[in-house]
């Protein structure tokens, strides 16, 4: 069975229709900070608006503690959601009680609601099926059809996501269909020279991406908090920077594989080490053996690659046919630690070929790093999600709608 669209719900003129979007936005002080992922839903919303539906969008942000809480309120993404759709959205201050429903029964043909915050509700996201169901199934009485759009949370098993798409009429949203034919690019045949480059926190986070891409990548370019455990990896110190023990023999590992598959795998050669972490940092440009040679000893920690490394990922990237970026290469927050993910994301936008970013904070980086949507490839909404499709796995929100 392949994906069901859209096409397949029929007529949607006066139905009631549930969309499943993932408007887990990030916020400061109450203020979106980035919101690629209210746009990247508009298409959807604005085909089922047009088709005269009675739209009824469901959400979650954040990870509040299954009930509610002022602080993950989707209050601010209503109002940016009518900003951009140029009309109203009706918010209702509950889930599955008594505003959704008021709300639900008075829309229009083309009207849109929006409900509460789905973690609200400890069933949303419960371990136990049967939970699941029966939230799912007050969902359900809301709608006709329920779109399912929220690519982002296609990994998780949750009653928005999972069952809710088997007790009524489902099909994915356009922005899952636009996300899956990026993916299959990435996976199917794609152009050479093939470069994955990765960054971020932790190693752990990202063993299962690299397994599954070693096979299939030409180069492997690493940098972020991970970079760590692969210099130590090869027996070097690395001061106070970030670092996961545990994993050192999995990394060595993989570098072993990496030579027999004659992929390369290319760490940075130099790192801006700091004194401490923060903005008021001093910081000096160390080899990446010699991060303890600097004046700040053993206590120095690694904040970004250097900027010979970055100008050598850059080289890689714009010669390359096919990217996929996730990760940021260092702490792109705070200035003095943003170049080498500028650098990458630089080269990215340049290349002649096919750049995906994906989701997540990368995202987030390149748009805070002044980088519009329309220089890339492709900017995913799904960090996890896109992660776990590369790695070959089975995403339940996708499984649901037909995909295999
Ligand atoms: C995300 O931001 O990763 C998605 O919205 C899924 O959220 P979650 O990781 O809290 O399930
Ligand atoms: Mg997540």
């Amino acid at each position: 069975m392949t994906l069901r669209t859209l096409e397949s719900l029929g007529d949607l003129k006066g139905k009631r229709v549930i969309v499943r979007c993932d408007l887990n936005v990030p916020l400061k002080d109450g203020q979106i900070t980035d919101d690629g992922r209210i746009r990247a839903s508009l298409p959807t919303l604005n085909a089922l608006i047009h088709a005269g539906a009675r739209v009824v969008i469901i959400s979650h942000l954040g990870r509040p503690d299954g009930e509610p809480d002022a602080k993950y309120s989707l209050e601010p993404v209503a109002q940016r959601l009518s900003e951009l759709l140029g009309k109203a959205v009706v918010l209702a201050h509950d889930t599955v009680g008594s505003a959704a429903e008021e709300a639900v029964v008075g829309l229009g043909d083309g009207d849109v609601a929006l409900l509460e915050n789905l973690r609200f509700n400890a069933h949303e996201t419960s371990k136990d099926a049967s939970d699941r169901e029966q939230f799912a199934a007050k969902l359900a009485r809301f709608g006709d059809a329920f779109v399912s759009d929220g690519f982002g949370v296609v990994h998780r098993k949750q009653a928005s996501v999972y069952e809710l798409a088997q007790q009524l009429p489902s099909a994915a949203g356009l922005l899952i269909e636009t996300e899956l034919d990026v993916l299959e690019r990435l996976t199917v045949n794609p152009e050479q020279p093939y470069v994955v480059v990765l960054g971020g926190s932790k190693v752990s986070d990202k063993l299962a991406v690299i397994d599954a891409l070693l096979p299939k990548v030409n180069t492997l370019l690493i940098g972020g908090g991970m970079l760590f455990t692969f210099l130590a990896a090869l027996g070097h110190k690395v001061g106070a920077s970030l670092l996961e023990e545990d994993q050192i023999d999995t990394v060595k590992g993989y570098l072993a594989k990496a030579d027999e598959l004659g992929v390369q795998i290319m760490l940075p050669t130099d790192i801006v080490v700091a004194s401490k972490f923060g903005a008021d940092a001093e910081h000096v440009v160390a080899p990446a053996d010699a991060i303890e040679g600097t004046s700040f000893g053993a206590s120095g920690l690694g904040l970004d690659i250097g900027p010979e490394s970055a100008a050598r990922f850059a080289e890689v990237i714009r010669a390359s046919k096919t990217v996929f970026w996730n990760g940021p290469m260092g702490v792109f927050e705070i200035p003095a630690f943003a170049a080498g993910t500028l650098a990458v994301a630089t080269a990215l936008s340049e290349i002649h070929g096919f750049g995906v970013v994906g989701g997540g904070d990368s995202a987030a980086a390149v748009r805070a790093l002044g980088f519009k949507d329309d220089q890339f490839g492709h900017i995913s909404t799904g960090g996890g999600a896109s992660l776990e499709f590369l790695e070959g796995k089975r995403l339940p929100g996708l499984e649901v709608l037909g995909w295999q």
